[in-house]
């Protein structure tokens, strides 16, 4: 397999290997297995992706110049640099990319102080957001003919401003094991930024519920994993500290017939601090915690990896899948967990193809005693 075709490979910031994805796979996949080596010597199982069209949001800049106005991305030499395509963003964010530059540029109220613009995808749509260093209010009109004449949801962000036209909620489809999963989410949450790995990603995961009794899910979003996982699970808590996330987990329950799931908003601290009877909250207060019988704990936190309480706590339980966006703090939490666990299956996951990146996805049992 050739190397990427891009005239922006390794100067816009994004993409840096510049070498074929069979070399990119195995390097990254010998730099993971390196560096878990003192916890892991089984197999290491990796899960590739498409090598363009894979990534379901990107974010551009927009510059201003004499010729008018161009994406552009933080450069790697220089601060920025122009750019009209991007070959890794989904199919439909690359169709319209020209096709709002154009219509953008003619009009000079849409131009004038335009910053930004971000695009989310799901299977079937896309959403289009505007960032503007002036209130979007005084430019109402002719962002919402920009969205009827080019068919968008649309929203419009300046500070402290939110103009939507159409919807702002996406709406996915993903295919785990041949079932479908339906998820509605919005513009401010988190998603998985590769749609396709995502679904390898739950797929994998659900592997890792075998036997389950009650599972508790820690940093859950939307219930990404949370739903497909719930089928596998007598009862399910799951907890997340974006209040927009929660209600759209909610949602995401009646879509696909699901009532053996508990989503709370609360970070992992405050639940760690309720389950230690340090604090009680007033969200918790229909649910009983001793009622749960966790067999599995599964994380998925953000970069800065989990809490020492966090930790802590799962040393009691039985099995912990630990999905992970940063190896090193991965490691740093294994350095803990390991105490009580054996790592016994490990997987790489490449949602960020043509990037040192990689996701990792670890099921750990625990040690007998
Ligand atoms: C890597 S994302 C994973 C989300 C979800 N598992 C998914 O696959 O879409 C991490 C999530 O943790 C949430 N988060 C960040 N800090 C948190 C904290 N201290 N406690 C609980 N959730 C947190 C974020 O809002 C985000 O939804």
């Amino acid at each position: 397999m050739k190397n990427l075709d891009c005239k922006y490979l390794g100067s816009c910031g994004s993409c840096v290997l510049n070498t074929s994805y069979e070399e990119q796979m195995e390097f990254k996949f010998n730099s993971i297995k390196e560096l878990f080596s003192e916890f892991y010597d089984g197999e290491f199982e990796f899960f590739d992706s498409g090598i363009t069209g894979f990534r379901s949001r990107a974010e551009f800049g927009i510059y201003h110049d004499e010729q008018g106005i161009s994406y552009s991305m933080r450069g790697s030499k220089v601060k920025f640099i122009k750019i009209d395509e991007c070959k890794i963003v989904d199919p439909k964010i690359a169709a319209l990319m020209p096709k709002l530059l154009e219509y953008v540029s003619q009009k000079d109220e849409l131009k004038t102080k335009l910053f930004g613009v971000e695009f989310i995808t799901t299977k079937d749509e896309i959403l289009v957001i505007l960032l503007y260093h002036k209130n979007v209010e005084l430019i109402k009109s002719e962002l919402e003919n920009l969205s009827l004449n080019l068919g968008l949801n649309l929203i419009a962000r300046s500070f402290k401003k939110k103009l939507v036209f159409g919807s702002s909620n996406l709406n996915e489809e993903l295919i785990i094991y041949d079932k479908s999963y339906f998820y509605t989410f919005g513009d401010g949450a988190f998603i998985q930024p590769n749609r396709s790995v995502n679904q390898k990603m739950i797929s994998w995961a659900l592997g890792c519920a075998n036997d389950g009794a009650d599972l508790l899910e820690l940093y859950c979003g939307h219930g990404n994993f949370t739903i497909p996982l719930s089928f596998k699970f007598s009862k399910v808590l799951a907890t997340e500290v974006s209040k927009a996330s929660i209600a759209n987990a909610m949602k995401n329950c009646e879509l696909n017939g699901v009532n053996n799931i508990k989503f709370t908003r609360l970070s992992a601290e405050e639940l760690m601090q309720a389950f230690n009877g340090v604090r009680e909250f007033n969200r918790l207060k229909d649910t009983c915690l001793k009622d749960y019988n966790f067999s599995h704990i599964l994380v998925d936190p953000p970069r800065a990896g989990c809490d020492d309480s966090v930790l802590e706590f799962m040393k009691d339980y039985e099995n912990i899948i630990y999905i992970s966006c940063n190896p090193l703090t991965l490691k740093e939490n294994l350095k803990t967990i390991c105490k009580t666990h054996k790592v016994i299956k490990f997987a790489m996951f490449d949602q960020f193809v043509h990037t040192n990146h990689i996701e990792c996805g670890v099921l750990l049992k625990k040690l007998a005693k």
